[in-house]
């Protein structure tokens, strides 16, 4: 079944067009409308990042998106080391292998910046995120996250 859908499901760069598609998406996963902040999102990786927003589509509906960047030499972490800033698939949607789809493609894309090692930042409460990141073949690694409740 998940093998299906992978096949179907097409990752492509997020276009501007695909603001609303986006925004109603992450409203649907986090229950809030959050315009102003996801067109500041894509503004800022047309400006300052080499890696391209991307979006997942199924029968020409967006049920997925997925953002990275790279790193260059910020608080020690050496440039070569690329991110996952952002990784969300439609409810509706998920265990199809769409969320795994958008990885792969982001996966390949900074690998193609000459990124070697790829962070991601998940609540250690998040066990779906974490299933998820442990099957795309994620493990602990050596940064550790340090907070100031200000
Ligand atoms: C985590 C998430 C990205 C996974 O996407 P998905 O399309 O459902 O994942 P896939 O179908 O590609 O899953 C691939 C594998 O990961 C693992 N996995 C994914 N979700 C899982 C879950 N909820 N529980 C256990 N394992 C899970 C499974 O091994 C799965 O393979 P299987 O279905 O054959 O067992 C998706 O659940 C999601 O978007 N969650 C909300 C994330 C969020 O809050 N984002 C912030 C928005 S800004």
């Amino acid at each position: 079944m998940v093998t299906e859908v992978f096949e179907a499901v097409k990752i492509r760069a997020a276009r501007n067009q695909d603001l609303e598609a986006i925004v109603n998406l992450d409203q649907k996963i986090l229950g809030e409308a959050r315009s102003d902040y996801w067109e500041k999102k894509l503004e800022f990786y047309e400006d300052h990042s080499p890696m391209t927003p991307l979006v997942a589509e199924l029968e020409n509906q967006v049920v997925g998106f997925a953002m990275g960047d790279t790193s260059g030499w910020e608080f020690g972490i050496p440039a070569g080391t690329g991110w996952i800033d952002i990784l969300g698939v439609d409810p509706d949607h998920q265990r199809k292998g769409v969320g795994a789809a958008l990885m792969q493609e982001m996966i390949t894309n900074l690998k193609k910046v000459g990124v070697a090692t790829i962070y991601v930042l998940v609540n250690w409460k998040d066990w779906d995120m974490l299933k998820f990141l442990d099957n795309m073949g994620f493990s602990r690694g050596d940064m550790i996250n340090l907070e100031l409740k200000v």
